[in-house]
């Protein structure tokens, strides 16, 4: 199988993932439950992780990185901490569900800083003109899921500290890619999932919580600190771990974190955006196939969606899979992303890319894509 949908999970990772995996419920216990050898273990590696995670995404303080389950736990976390019912909150024009979810049900104000696809400079005029006093908080995705948009986030960064106004980024799309700095952007929260770009297992995540952030809990019980006080801890990581952590996932993520430090963001960056390049010059030359491609490879990141006139998103998707591409198909729990880029009445089709990828698979999947086109 041809495995392109790396932007729901990184089916492939490095071997090492899933070792530490099987070391870890052999041989890890809980983090702080415990001074013996097999919590003192587990407690290592949870120490290691989130120390390589704070060097590897700008957090100076490895206790601000904190373990979630996903990239959606931790944006609900970031969100409840800052937002309350009717405040205004400003989002990009290209948020998933994990985003607008927790506003809707907050009965956040959304304001939204609307722009055309892969047009960073009019996607920071738009958060400039609506970052303004009365705004509660602002919400950026770094790279869109659908379309593999970038977002200034270091622009928007700028303008919210400026303005003195908290702000969240989600990396779900570009932790292991792009640069993700915390401290430099002086954002208060940063949420990723670690089964993405960053090759950990399913059910990890990380939040990143800035040096001022005060976050609230939206999980109360056990941190194997403080056990007297009825009230969570109000340090970090504590104050957002409650219960015992998942190990197993967390020393799969460590190597997961090894794998990309080592290869570098960057050369995962450029070597995926080979593979966009060959699709999309492969794709547009198919009539009747439209491409959803940046002029300006800076402007695109590791995804790209197309749709097939006179052919159902879901059934190319269907069609895909049947012959051993899996992509993804429809809206991908983004309605927001299809409304701005027009797809929301059929979705797109998704292709999205890891390191493990090559130039050989983008081009059997282009003589499929192809096939497939010629049968309509
Ligand atoms: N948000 C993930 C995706 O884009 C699950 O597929």
């Amino acid at each position: 199988m041809i495995y392109f949908d790396s932007a729901a999970t990184t089916l492939q990772k490095p071997a090492a993932v899933a070792q530490a995996g099987v070391r870890a419920i052999r041989t890890c216990a809980s983090p702080g439950r415990g001074g013996h050898r097999p919590a003192m273990l587990a407690a290592d590696v949870a120490y290691r992780c989130r120390e390589l995670a704070g060097a590897l995404l700008g957090v100076s303080e490895p206790e601000r990185v904190v373990f979630t389950m996903n990239a959606t736990h931790g944006l609900n976390i970031a969100i409840q901490s800052l937002v309350k019912p009717g405040d205004v909150v400003v989002t990009s024009g290209w948020e998933h569900n994990a985003v607008t979810r927790p506003l809707h049900a907050l009965g956040a104000q959304v304001r939204v800083a609307a722009g055309p696809m892969f047009d960073q400079t009019a996607a920071l005029a738009a958060f400039d003109a609506l970052l303004t006093p009365e705004t509660a908080c602002a919400v950026c995705t770094q790279c869109s899921n659908v379309f593999g948009m970038v977002l200034p986030v270091a622009g928007v960064a700028r303008l919210c500290r400026e303005r003195g106004i908290p702000l969240i980024v989600d990396a779900a799309q570009s932790a292991g890619v792009l640069s993700v700095d915390l401290d430099a952007w002086g954002a208060d929260y940063v949420a990723m999932p670690g089964h993405k770009g960053l090759y950990g297992p399913q059910g990890t995540g990380l939040l990143l919580c800035g040096r001022n952030a005060a976050p609230r809990p939206i999980l109360q019980g056990g941190t194997g600190s403080a056990s007297m006080d009825q009230d969570m801890p109000r340090f970090l990581p504590d104050a957002l771990e409650a219960g015992t952590h998942n190990i197993t996932g967390v020393a799969g993520l460590l190597e997961g974190l090894r794998y990309v430090v080592r290869k570098g963001p960057d050369a995962i960056l450029n070597h995926e955006r080979k593979l966009l390049a060959l699709a999309h010059s492969g794709l547009s030359q198919m009539p009747g196939v439209e491409v959803f491609a940046a002029s300006a490879p800076e402007d695109q990141a590791g995804v790209l969606s197309f749709r097939v006139h006179g052919m159902d998103c879901e059934e190319v998707g269907q069609w895909l899979g049947d012959h051993g591409v899996a992509v993804r198909a429809g809206l991908h729990c983004a309605p927001q992303a299809h409304a701005s880029g027009g797809t929301l009445d059929t979705g797109t089709v998704r292709l999205s890319f890891s390191a493990f990828n090559t130039l050989g698979e983008v081009e059997r999947f282009l003589d499929l894509a192809e096939r497939m086109c010629r049968r309509k």
